[in-house]
């Protein structure tokens, strides 16, 4: 990321809103930072959250309709809750000490108020920090008009030192420097500074984008160029056009001076909502307007130039600013919007169609990432699908190939986005009993819906078009017992699966994805029989499919099927008494969960500890993780698909109540709530080091510089030796202790100095 320019008093007031009001808001034009400060305002107050502050990024986000999902999302909440995702939410803030930072809500500021609305009712310690283009108008909101960076009186001033001063300048310098190293102001171009940072009012965007221009012309330049533009737009003010203007000015501007290819790329660009990776730009992106030869050549110049900004390690990502893509969609003119939105979807449709067989063939954690990545653009070409005449089919084939996806984060979305494709083209069709079969496994029923109504007009369609060797077939089977189990009838499920199985050992495929899906339909379909003879009193057939299934799902890299597998032997050996082997595999399912950030298992992996430690008369242990997993659980509590398992988990609780009695049952169940999910597993796998990595990322929120200053002041230095010694202003001294004491969450010097002394340790609660 860039560097931050100034805005000193700017983050004490907001921190200050944030004291003394649940709803800041921080507005002002676009470009103008308000994405920025909020990100800034999060980092220093962090501390004060206990580090539970939630960023979620909602510029990607079109569908008011799954605002509620993101945020949940965010929170590492499982997307699982039965009927209403906000009612979820909301249960799961309630008691939270949490910052929400939602970020670029103004196209959403309908559904952003009345979410916040509820969210400030229901959870009183829940602080929310918002940034919009214009306030959300929810009661007991503080608005904060976030003001353009401090910009020199071109008329009033004298020298270069005098330009030097403002913040605005300082940025302009900053960006230009990163195009020309030895850009400096001076006698001579002092004043056409003052004049160009005026000219573009203080606006962060606007001055970046104007610095990348110092590459080659002078600031007398620029400010010829764009006054021009400009003195427009001022016809008749005193002072300058308005800001929205100046914005729209500038980046007009910078879309003339691109070249043809770049202004195309840039539009195109555009309609990614989340980013683009490199092959998303030469399937879409390519055309006989800018040939595939250029596209890096392209892509390198936006970067240069601000209009895009590059993430990511391993796999680049390009992503745009909002403001840069609002205007880029604006360059597209109807026609040619529909048919990039269709070439979109037709990349995403194919990208997920990989994905799926990627994930069958052991490159399942690689394919969520890549998932994960594109949320933004999954969702932009479902809803091409779901809105656009005769598409529905296409939305349907990549939800299903997304099912892994949906069921493991994302129940209720996928629901959402699997009822909306089946209204959208009722006729009976192959991808329809497909949909079907994928809806009724997702745990999410809303009135009037049942997982049996699904899997009937399933069954209605693969009778009506003779699908009847296909897969469809055993997933209709695969998810009616998984019902019955949902529904305690753990018998009929045993039964329904003994049969599939049966009928798997003759079944010829007779498609390529049929073939590539037979090994892991046939592991999933043991791995909910051994729950069905779990459930049934038969744990000895469960365990013999357990240990036939495990080899296989680790080695075609199945991991929550593995995850699911090691969970449920846990369980079977926590029941035969053997508490140690158990534990054993409830550690190996919580570590696999938490790699691929399963947070099914992860809630599974922990009950099952809670429960040895019960049984192993650890009762203090197993009441503070059994507070620790009340986060996981309530958003999974719909996920508990057996009586079986309730059964288990309840015997244990009781167990461990009994043993200590309530008072201190509560006491360490309390504790354990406190605890974040990741804590939480932390706890549950004993691992200290979990603490060593929480001081080395606290020690890496500060920065060399103030460490160095950390240092100084252990050494009892002050302010003004600090700066000398260090070859900086008093001023930026200061400011560095300000941040290190707010970082840290101290009030005095003398509270760094032990802190320093002590080897930079966890510094104590506030
Ligand atoms: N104080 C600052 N120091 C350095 N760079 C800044 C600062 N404030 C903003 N910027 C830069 O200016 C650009 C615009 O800022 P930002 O994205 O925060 O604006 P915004 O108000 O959120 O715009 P939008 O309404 O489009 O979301 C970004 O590239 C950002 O990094
Ligand atoms: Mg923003």
């Amino acid at each position: 990321m860039t560097s931050f320019v100034g805005r000193g008093a700017e983050l004490a007031d907001i921190r200050r809103l944030l004291g003394a009001s649940r709803l800041v808001t921080l507005t002002g034009p676009g470009g103008v930072g308000k994405t920025r400060l909020a990100l800034r305002v999060a980092e220093q107050v962090g501390r004060t959250f206990g580090g539970r502050v939630w960023l979620v990024e909602l510029a990607e986000l079109r569908d008011p309709a799954l605002l509620a999902h993101t945020v949940a999302a965010q929170l590492d909440l499982a997307d699982h809750a039965q009927g209403d995702i906000a009612d979820a939410l909301l249960e799961h803030l309630a008691d939270a000490h949490v910052l929400l930072v939602l970020d670029n809500c103004e196209h959403l500021v309908d559904a952003v108020a009345k979410l916040v609305d509820r969210i400030t009712r229901a959870a009183p310690r829940v602080h929310v920090l918002a940034t919009s283009r214009e306030s959300l108008g929810v009661v007991g909101e503080a608005g904060f008009v976030v003001p353009p960076l401090p910009v020199p009186d071109p008329e009033a001033v004298t020298s270069a030192a005098e330009v030097l001063r403002y913040d605005g300048t300082s940025l302009l310098i900053d960006r230009a420097r990163a195009v020309r190293s030895d850009f400096h102001v001076d006698d001579h171009n002092y004043a056409a500074v003052a004049a160009l940072c005026r000219w573009l009012d203080g606006i962060p965007l606007a001055i970046e984008l104007a610095a990348v221009r110092l590459r080659s012309l002078s600031a007398e330049e620029i400010v010829d160029r764009l006054g021009d533009r400009f003195r427009l737009l001022t016809l008749g003010r005193r002072f300058g056009p308005a800001r929205h203007q100046t914005l729209q000015a500038t980046v007009e501007w910078s879309h003339a001076l691109c070249t043809p290819a770049e202004q195309t790329m840039w539009a195109k660009a555009a309609l990614f909502p989340g980013g683009l990776e490199l092959d998303a730009v030469e399937a879409v992106v390519v055309g006989d307007d800018l040939p595939g030869s250029a596209v890096i050549d392209v892509l390198d110049s936006l970067v240069d130039k601000s209009i895009l900004s590059t993430e990511g390690g391993e796999h680049t990502r390009y992503v745009m600013l909002e403001s840069l893509r609002d205007f880029g969609l604006r360059q597209l003119d109807a026609e040619e919007s529909a048919t990039l939105r269709r070439r979109h979807r037709d990349f995403y449709a194919d990208l997920v169609a990989t994905l799926r067989l990627a994930y069958l063939d052991g490159s399942g954690d690689v394919a969520m990432a890549r998932i994960l990545r594109e949320r933004g653009n999954l969702r932009a070409a479902l809803e091409f699908c779901a809105t656009e005449p005769g598409e529905a089919r296409a939305g349907m084939r990549m939800a299903a190939g997304l099912l892994a996806y949906w069921s493991a984060k994302a129940a209720a979305e996928g629901a959402r986005w699997l009822d909306r494709l089946l209204a959208a083209d009722p006729t009976p069709s192959r991808e329809r009993a497909q949909a079907l079969c994928d809806r009724a496994w997702l745990p999410v029923l809303r009135p009037g819906q049942s997982a049996s109504g699904f899997l009937d007009e399933a069954e209605q369609v693969v009778e009506e078009l003779k699908l009847h060797s296909g897969l469809e077939s055993i997933l209709i089977q695969r998810s009616r017992a998984a019902a019955c189990l949902y529904e305690g009838r753990p018998a009929a499920a045993a039964e329904i699966l003994a049969r599939v199985l049966t009928w798997f050992e003759t079944w010829e495929p007779s498609s390529e994805w049929d073939r590539a899906y037979r090994p892991y339909a046939l592991l999933s379909c043991r791995i909910v029989l051994a729950l069905a003879h779990s459930a049934t009193g038969e744990p000895r057939q469960a365990e013999a499919l357990l240990r036939e299934a495990l080899p296989v799902a680790a080695e075609h890299g199945h991991t929550s099927q593995r995850a699911v597998g090691l969970w449920n032997l846990g369980m079977l050996r926590l029941e035969a008494g053997e508490t140690a082997e158990a534990a054993e595999l409830a550690r190996e399912c919580l570590r696999l969960a938490r790699d691929i950030d399963d947070q099914t298992c992860v809630a599974d992996g922990l009950r099952l500890l809670c429960s040895i430690a019960a049984a192993e008369g650890d009762a203090t242990h197993a009441a503070l993780l059994w507070g620790a997993t009340a986060e996981a659980d309530q958003a999974n509590a719909a996920m508990i698909i057996s009586g079986w398992e309730s059964d288990v988990y309840a015997r244990h609780r009781a167990l461990a109540h009994d043993a200590i009695g309530e008072e201190s049952f509560d006491a360490a169940y309390r504790l354990g709530a406190g605890l974040t999910t990741a804590e939480a597993i932390a706890v549950a796998l004993d691992e200290r080091p979990a603490r060593a990595q929480r001081l080395a990322k606290l020690e890496r929120t500060l920065t060399r510089r103030q460490n160095q200053v950390a240092d100084l002041i252990a050494e009892g230095k002050s302010n003004r030796e600090i700066a000398d010694a260090l070859t900086i202003s008093v001023r930026t001294a200061e400011s560095h202790v300000d941040h290190i004491l707010s970082a840290l969450g101290f009030s005095t010097r003398a509270q760094i100095a032990t802190w320093v002394a002590s080897g930079r340790g966890e510094p104590p609660p506030p």
